[in-house]
């Protein structure tokens, strides 16, 4: 396996030889983590911090889990509660981490591109767990673990991403990821949540959901970023769910057999109906659960192998 990487930074700096890579790994830690010994030690004497400078729940939670499942010694920063908050600066924070040798940096930061200038101060291998509106790489991976799983391919499938695209770094991993693995994607939302020139990436845009929706086989949608809107984007939650919420009507114009899927945290009656998000026969929101700590896992372990040069 070559993964000739010393950070995880982002899906563009990957070849699709890597996410493949990456994905197959991540399938030998999904059998571990449904088996009696949850247990490996690929992470043995090696230390890990998560540093989570923006909320999180399933990220951070399953960084933890993976960490732990692979035998290292985790540490949670709890960023509200630090010298952060004093004024230090975020590289200053950060040479302070690496003082302490911690061999993987799980970091998640509010502005874009913060993760990558960190990398570059601290000695050990960092992760970009999501920075601003920018990249959040395990996302993307375990949106396409979920998708190849359940469509036994990654590749010609034809993908619908919903909803605030211009606010969302799981948008950017994911058409950067699916369009590397040569599949057709179509973004649907309101003009004002699309960012301008997102065709440039080969996608095609729409900005009715029964259209864009026509015979997709994967319905990927996305959380209005509320916190990330400084203006009137929407005229209203209601007119939203009206015209972009995913509901049953909505869903009958993708493929009979096609998946829903939300990274979380959903907002349930705005951007997705209750019925679909829970229709165990259509979403498959727990499996992207299930398949973020497996991917994380493989993640670490192979930055972890190059850490020791073995890779
Ligand atoms: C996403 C994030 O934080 O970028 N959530 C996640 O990591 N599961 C999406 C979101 O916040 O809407």
């Amino acid at each position: 396996m070559t993964f000739p990487h010393r950070h995880l930074l982002g899906i563009e700096q990957l070849r699709p030889e890597e996410i493949t890579t990456i994905l197959d790994l991540a399938e030998e830690y999904v059998a571990l983590n449904r088996g009696d010994k949850k247990h490996s030690d690929v992470l043995s004497g090696l230390t890990q911090i998560n540093m989570f400078f923006e909320n999180s729940t399933r990220t951070q939670a399953s960084f933890e889990l993976a960490g732990k499942r692979l035998g290292a010694d985790v540490m949670n920063m709890a960023m509200q509660a630090s010298s952060v908050k004093k004024g230090e600066t975020l590289i200053d924070t950060a040479l302070t981490l690496n003082a302490m040798h911690p061999d993987l940096l799980v970091v998640r930061h509010p502005h874009s591109g913060a993760v990558d200038l960190l990398a570059q101060k601290v000695n050990c291998a960092v992760l970009n767990a999501g920075d601003g509106r920018h990249e959040h790489p395990t996302q993307a991976l375990l949106d396409a673990l979920t998708i190849r799983r359940a469509k036994g391919r990654l590749h010609r499938l034809s993908i619908a991403i919903c909803g605030d695209i211009a606010h969302s770094r799981v948008a950017r991993s994911n058409i950067m990821l699916l369009g590397k693995m040569e599949n057709r994607i179509r973004l649907i939302g309101p003009p004002t949540l699309m960012p301008s020139g997102i065709e440039e990436f080969g996608v095609e845009v729409f900005d009715n959901m029964d259209e864009g929706l026509k015979d997709v086989d994967v319905v990927m949608m996305l959380r209005l970023q509320k916190e990330r809107m400084d203006g009137g984007f929407i005229p209203s939650e209601r007119e939203y769910y009206h015209r972009y919420g995913l509901d049953a009507e909505k869903l009958s114009h993708a493929k009979p057999n096609a998946i829903v899927m939300h990274p979380g945290p959903m907002n349930r009656g705005v951007e997705i109906d209750s019925d679909i998000a829970d229709d165990i026969n259509r979403s498959v929101i727990q499996e992207q659960v299930e398949m973020g700590v497996a991917v994380r896992m493989a993640a670490m372990d192979l930055l972890a192998r190059n850490l020791k040069g073995t890779a």
